[in-house]
């Protein structure tokens, strides 16, 4: 089984193709956010009419990479939500052209069911039942996943979610959008000197929230003189207090769960100082962290494939409707 994956949920217009004997034969993503830049954020009709002119030659580069024709596929999975609702239109609508017009299946994938399966497209993957920490521009959940359309949300951010913050608190610095990774490249250069809080490490429960951070990094920089040096430690003292938090959080899930298997997930999943600290954890808990490569973190839709191909493998009941869900609940899921 061949399955061409869609993914046009935001910012990035990405297709992959997932055999299911070989693995992921091509994947490709553009991204939107050269086009994106100026506005400081993603502005969702740019968005959209810039899906509309990339889908196509996107699904025909992995196509041509994979040296397979449109015929020699027989699937179709696309992101359905969550997302912005016209980008995500783009996805589903294409989808369910090259469907009818092939005579082949297609299926709509959630975003974030995508997101946690990403690990298993690794040599070293997990099995059912594991720990998810999904962490992205828009989402923070700790999640049971028990096996596949069965999640349990186990805590989630009461505001802001960890990219979200990341990216904020980079544009404070006067970096680029999206600011994460830039802020974590710049966090490198920072010193110990800034205290920032662990939010809610002090209540019990494993919800989050990241808006205070946010707001200490305007309130610190308010008082002081903006250097390069200061601009670094801000940084440091950011990212620091955020990955301690995220640690804790996953310590508590893995006690009150007694699952030692933590998948890792999401854009900020590309964190290499989370990635460090989350495998020391895991060391010391003697359990294993299941990290997929950076690509296969943030936005991409080989996730998407790969969850369509668990799908089809599952149930095979392909739909003509175009289905798209901008506010797509995990927990609707089932299987
Ligand atoms: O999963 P993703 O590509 O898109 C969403 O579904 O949101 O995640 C994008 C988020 C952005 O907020 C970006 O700043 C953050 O992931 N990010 C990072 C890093 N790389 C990407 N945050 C912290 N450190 C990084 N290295
Ligand atoms: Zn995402």
């Amino acid at each position: 089984m061949r399955i061409l994956g869609i993914e046009t949920s935001c910012d990035e217009t990405a297709a992959a193709i997932y055999d299911e004997n070989a693995g992921v034969l091509s994947h490709r993503v553009h991204s939107q956010v050269a086009l994106h830049d100026q506005y400081g954020g993603v502005v969702p009709e740019l968005a959209a009419r810039d899906h509309l002119t990339k889908i196509l030659p996107v699904i025909e580069s992995v196509l041509k990479d994979s040296k397979l024709t449109l015929q020699q596929l027989n699937g179709i999975a696309y992101t359905k939500g969550p997302g912005l609702v016209g980008a995500l239109l783009i996805g589903a609508m294409t989808g369910q052209t090259l469907s009818y017009a092939l005579n082949i299946p297609a299926i709509p994938i959630h975003h974030l069911e995508g997101h946690l399966l990403a690990a298993m497209l690794e040599e070293k993957k997990p099995a059912f039942p594991f720990l998810a920490l999904l962490v992205s521009g828009g989402h923070t959940l700790l999640i049971k996943a028990n096996k596949l359309g069965h999640y349990e949300i186990l805590g989630e951010t009461l505001d802001d979610a960890v990219g979200e913050a990341f990216d904020k608190t980079a544009k404070l610095l006067g970096l680029p959008y999206p600011g994460g990774a830039h802020l974590a490249s710049l966090a490198l250069k920072g010193k110990k000197r800034f205290l920032f809080p662990r939010p809610m490490v002090d209540r019990p429960g494993l919800d989050f929230s990241f808006s205070g951070l946010k707001t200490f990094a305007v309130n610190t920089i308010k008082t002081h003189i903006l250097d390069e040096q200061t601009k670094a430690d801000v940084a440091f003292a950011f990212e620091e207090a955020v990955i301690d938090t995220l640690v804790i959080k996953c310590k508590r899930a893995i006690e009150k769960t007694h699952i030692k298997h933590l998948v890792i997930a999401g854009g900020v999943g590309a964190n290499l100082n989370l990635r460090q600290r989350l495998t020391k954890l895991m060391e010391k808990v003697q359990g294993t962290l299941f990290t997929p490569r950076t690509e296969y973190c943030t936005d991409n839709a080989a996730m998407i494939a790969y969850a369509g191909f668990l799908r089809f493998k599952m149930e095979r009941t392909p739909t003509l409707s175009v289905d798209v869900s901008p506010r797509f609940d995990l927990l609707e899921l089932t299987i």
